[in-house]
């Protein structure tokens, strides 16, 4: 197998569970042939994002719609940030049954201000599986979200059949993006 390109898997955590997934997408990943670097979004800046081509962004949500407090505080810097030159993929956790009304919803406040970086996100995945009544992180037909969702909460035995389904479609989609520029 060729050597891949470097990958950057960004993530905030609270308790821990967006950085457990984020090493299990790695762990999938790094089985392609990639290299991944794994970092806490309070230690990035916009200069070493923009050193990558190919990244992987995981934000759980909290209090009700809320944001990761250490991805708020990053907003500023990704507002500054070119990834017009980029492809993102994104994950989200949440708790479906706890927070009907707010599944991942930080998710979808990512994706809003990843796609003003000028960034072509890929991953989308079906929502068919989840109970949900309402999440920012849906499409308006509310037939797919727009990255992985993650219920470690409800769900945690999908968990890993989700991440190595997933991997393999962002994976696929990487290399055409790359193919195709
Ligand atoms: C107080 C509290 C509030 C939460 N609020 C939400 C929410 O609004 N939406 C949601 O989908 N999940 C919510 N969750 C579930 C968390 O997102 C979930 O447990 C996640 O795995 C935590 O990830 P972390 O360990 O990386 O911080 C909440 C959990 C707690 C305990």
């Amino acid at each position: 197998m060729a050597p891949q390109a470097n990958i950057a898997l960004v993530f905030g955590t609270d308790t821990g569970n967006t950085q457990e997934i984020g090493e299990k997408i790695a762990q999938a990943l790094r089985s392609y042939g990639y290299s991944v670097d794994m970092m806490n979004v309070c230690d990035v800046t916009s200069v070493v994002l923009q050193q990558y081509r190919f990244l992987v962004m995981g934000i759980p949500t909290w209090d009700f719609g809320g944001i990761q407090e250490d991805w708020e505080d990053f907003e500023g810097d990704l507002q500054l940030t070119d990834l017009s030159q980029a492809v993102v993929a994104l994950y989200g956790l949440g708790d479906q049954r706890g927070y009907g009304d707010y599944f991942v919803d930080a998710m979808g406040w990512l994706y809003e201000r990843v796609l003003a970086t000028g960034a072509q996100v890929i991953g989308h995945w079906p929502a068919e599986g989840y109970k949900v009544a309402a999440s920012l992180a849906l499409n308006e037909s509310k037939t797919e979200f727009c990255g992985l969702a993650i219920d470690e909460d409800q769900q945690f035995e999908l968990t890993d059949r989700r991440v190595a389904t997933w991997v393999n479609q962002i994976v696929s989609e990487y290399e055409c993006c790359a193919l195709a520029s």
